[in-house]
């Protein structure tokens, strides 16, 4: 299986080219061989890659500055994705498009439960131009009429690049003293969990491809059952106040931030303007994904532990080395 990858320089791309290696052969073009700003040059890439399938984690994510660059991200986020949805269809092949939890307003009850949170069926309305953005690339996915599973996840963060975990465990090391929004709820999703997620969807693809008789029925067959729009994190939901406060306890406990630690509170959003507004509760509902894949999501406090021990191991290594 030839996949075409695009964003490895960002988190999600970056794992998922690791997560991805042995399931294929995978081309990872650089935004220098395939920039998703030059429209006219999206459609001659692909048809000269020939790919079985796209990943498309690339996307503009500045979503303050998205406010000032809305044509920027429009086209990146939502023309770029038509085209390679079209090319998709072309090649009668699936597209795989990440998408975000800021399509929703987050007006939905904030009293947080399981029932507070938001299914693919709800009504999306976008509080910034980012969230716009995903949402018109969403829909012209959805319109092109490609093979295609987008996958909307929400606070995303890894060992790399630029990300909440990040910058909470580079501030624990310079202050004393940390003031954390705590009136906006979500859940956060490390790419580890992510990539390794996804890497689950497409071996069910592959294993249904492989014991099949005609390989181009059955993938088509294998597309039309599963294609869709889904919520896709770990279980469970917090503020970016615990969330903060989770980063120093368990960086602390596997040794990547030594004592004393920084007291960390909670403030509320309106003591932390951003340029663009965020929804206060953007807790996603799995069941559809659960369901429809049967694929175990882990509680989100895991899975950062699971991504912060991977960092400490790694910085045991490196020190080692
Ligand atoms: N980050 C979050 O909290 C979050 C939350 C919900 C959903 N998502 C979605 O999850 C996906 C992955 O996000 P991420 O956090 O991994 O993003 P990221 O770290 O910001 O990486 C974005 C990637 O897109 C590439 N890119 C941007 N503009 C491009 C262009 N014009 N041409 C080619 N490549 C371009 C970047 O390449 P360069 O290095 O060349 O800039 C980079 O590789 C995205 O679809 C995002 O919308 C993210």
């Amino acid at each position: 299986m030839k996949i075409l990858l695009t964003g490895t320089s960002g988190q999600l791309g970056r794992s998922l080219a690791k997560a991805l290696q042995d399931v294929g052969e995978i081309i990872t073009p650089q935004r220098a061989e395939l920039d998703l700003s030059d429209i006219a040059s999206i459609a001659p890439y692909i048809q000269q890659c020939k790919p079985d399938l796209i990943i498309n984690p690339a996307a503009y994510t500045a979503v303050d500055l998205a406010e000032k660059e809305s044509e920027l991200a429009f086209r990146v986020n939502a023309e770029a994705p038509a085209i390679l949805a079209q090319e998709a269809k072309n090649l009668g092949i699936g597209l795989i498009h990440f998408s975000t939890d800021y399509v929703f307003d987050g007006s939905k009850s904030i009293a947080v439960g399981e029932r507070a949170s938001y299914s693919e069926s709800d009504t999306c309305a976008p509080l910034n131009v980012y969230g716009a953005s995903k949402l018109a690339g969403e829909q012209a996915i959805v319109k092109s009429g490609c093979a295609h599973l987008i996958f909307r996840t929400s606070w995303v963060y890894s060992d790399f690049g630029k990300n909440f975990l990040l910058t909470i465990l580079r501030l624990a090391k310079e202050k004393t003293e940390l003031n954390i929004v705590n009136d906006q709820w979500g859940t956060p999703s490390s790419t580890l969990f992510l990539s390794e997620t996804v890497k689950q969807v497409i071996l069910q693809l592959k294993n249904d491809v492989t014991h099949a008789k005609t390989h181009a029925e059955t993938t088509a067959a294998w597309w039309q059952q599963h294609q869709g729009i889904y919520h896709l994190t770990p279980n469970g939901y917090t503020n970016w106040c615990e969330f903060s406060q989770r980063i120093v306890a368990h960086a602390a406990q596997f040794g990547l931030l030594s004592f004393p630690l920084p007291k960390i509170q909670g403030i509320p959003s309106s003591a932390y303007p951003t340029p663009a507004q965020r929804p206060k509760n953007s807790c996603l509902d799995k069941r559809k994904f659960s369901q429809e894949f049967g694929i175990p999501l882990p509680d989100w406090d895991l899975a950062l532990q699971s991504c912060l021990q991977s960092m400490a191991s790694e910085k045991l290594q490196s020190t080692a080395n």
